[in-house]
């Protein structure tokens, strides 16, 4: 019998999520009722009725416990889209397209996108590390234990690696995991206006090669739309990207079909994002490819877009994830279970689909279902609890943050403080 680091005792709502790599179901979350788990060296050891806990794993001394009373336990939550590192803000810009301006004549006019890359070149690696840090532990007090993270506010050699590197040093300062995305293709830089062929070759040649020579980055982004990248210029970049050992993902479809998610899924992407605009065939192309759905409610709600209807890819076999979208233009926000909220009440996923979106799908859209997202025996110990008596609570009661105490790794790295370790107390060996 193995013996834990950590057991959890009596969670009301105990839910594993069985990773879809294994075979998890679209619609399965894993309830388990006065639940139970066991920690060890990270990872799961063991999970199931709390009844049964002590038939299975050795409880000793040195075992740190803690009695849930009844609260609800998730794998800690994943986020697969997140612009994380930036400077700057646009409040001006989320007024004014509430006023009928369109996000892509903002853009065109040197605003949007481009008015944080000023922001963010302005600003040094160490002011990028100490923005960031804030978001990350906002993100944690909703129960997400890993993001993923863009550039792309760079969109020169010097500034990509420069928020690059201080994505790299926020996830070393913070418990939160990060998983970083190079995002070059984000917007054509104004230097480079009117020249997006050379700007695309100066991204293939030059800074591609460099992030991939750094080992910045695990996977290579790009917005395809109307004025921004095309198909083509996908198909360059990501092509290369994949060569140079970076898994492809793409912005597609946010405002018009380009036949993105068919490229995706030809390239072997891990995900394509957006998807407010996708042909029945791009949905099938994506079906057939394993490429996961990420869906962006935020992203939809602060433009005014009708948002997907998220059955067109739950039906045809294509795992839905949902992200925050985290960024200063289109989506302010770290709070990812609203997402689950607007994933059921605006994209129609059942709560079971709209959990799974935030754990095993999301972990999936990063190549990790089975290692995060999940409470599988063998996967990483990300915990959250959350001070509810029903899992669905957590998208039913909007807007404010749920979580209770939240481990990464098997450590506890945030607690609101009012669950106490029962076992072992400090100077309990002398009474
Ligand atoms: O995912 N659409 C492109 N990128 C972001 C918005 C970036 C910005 O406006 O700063 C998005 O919505
Ligand atoms: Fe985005």
């Amino acid at each position: 019998m193995y013996e834990a680091e950590i057991v959890l005792r009596h969670a009301g709502q105990l839910l594993t999520v069985p990773p879809s790599a294994t075979g998890g179901a679209p619609d399965d979350v894993g309830l388990i009722e006065d639940g139970a788990l066991a920690i060890a060296e990270g990872r799961v050891l063991w999970v199931g009725p709390t009844a049964e806990l002590e038939r299975h794993v050795k409880v000793t001394g040195d075992t740190g416990q803690y009695d849930l009373h009844g609260r609800v336990v998730t794998p800690g939550l994943v986020d697969p889209h997140t612009h994380l590192v930036f400077a700057g803000a646009r409040e001006r810009e989320f007024a004014l397209r509430a006023a009928g301006r369109p996000y892509l004549e903002i853009l065109a006019e040197g605003g949007g996108i481009l008015s944080t890359v000023r922001a963010t070149r302005a600003a040094t690696e160490d002011e990028l590390v100490r923005l960031a840090l804030p978001r990350l532990q906002r993100f944690l007090t909703y129960g997400v234990t890993t993001v993923e993270a863009k550039s792309g506010y760079g969109l020169s050699l010097e500034h990509e690696l420069k928020i690059l590197r201080a994505t790299y040093r926020v996830g070393e300062l913070h418990p939160v995991r990060v998983v970083p995305t190079f995002l070059g293709a984000h917007a054509v830089p104004a230097e480079f206006r009117d020249r997006k062929a050379a700007y695309v070759r100066h991204l293939v040649d030059e800074m591609l090669p460099a992030v991939a020579g750094e080992r910045l980055a695990e996977f290579c982004d790009i917005f395809v739309d109307d004025g921004v990248f095309s198909l083509a210029d996908a198909r360059k970049v990501l092509g290369r990207a994949k060569e140079l050992g970076l898994r492809p993902r793409m912005h597609a479809g946010q405002f018009n079909d380009h036949g993105g998610p068919q490229l995706a899924a030809r390239l072997g992407a891990a995900s394509a994002d957006h998807l407010e605009h996708v042909s029945p065939a791009g949905i099938r192309a994506m079906a057939k490819g394993g490429v996961v759905a990420v869906l962006l409610p935020g992203a939809a709600l602060s433009l005014g877009q009708t948002p997907p209807d998220a059955r067109r890819f739950t039906e045809a076999g294509v795992r839905v994830a949902l992200a925050t979208d985290l960024n200063p233009g289109t989506s302010m926000t770290e709070n990812l279970p609203l997402m689950m909220t607007l994933g059921i009440a605006q994209l129609k996923l059942t709560p079971e689909q709209a959990l799974r979106g935030v754990t095993d799908h999301a972990a999936a859209a990063l190549g990790r279902s089975g290692r995060v997202g999940t409470l599988a025996i063998g996967a990483a110990a990300d915990v959250a609890v959350f001070d509810v008596g029903d899992w669905r609570r957590l998208a039913y009661h909007f807007g404010v943050p749920h979580a209770e105490m939240v481990l990464i790794e098997g450590e506890v790295v945030w607690t609101r403080d009012r669950i106490r370790k029962v076992a072992p107390r400090r100077g309990s060996r002398k009474g």
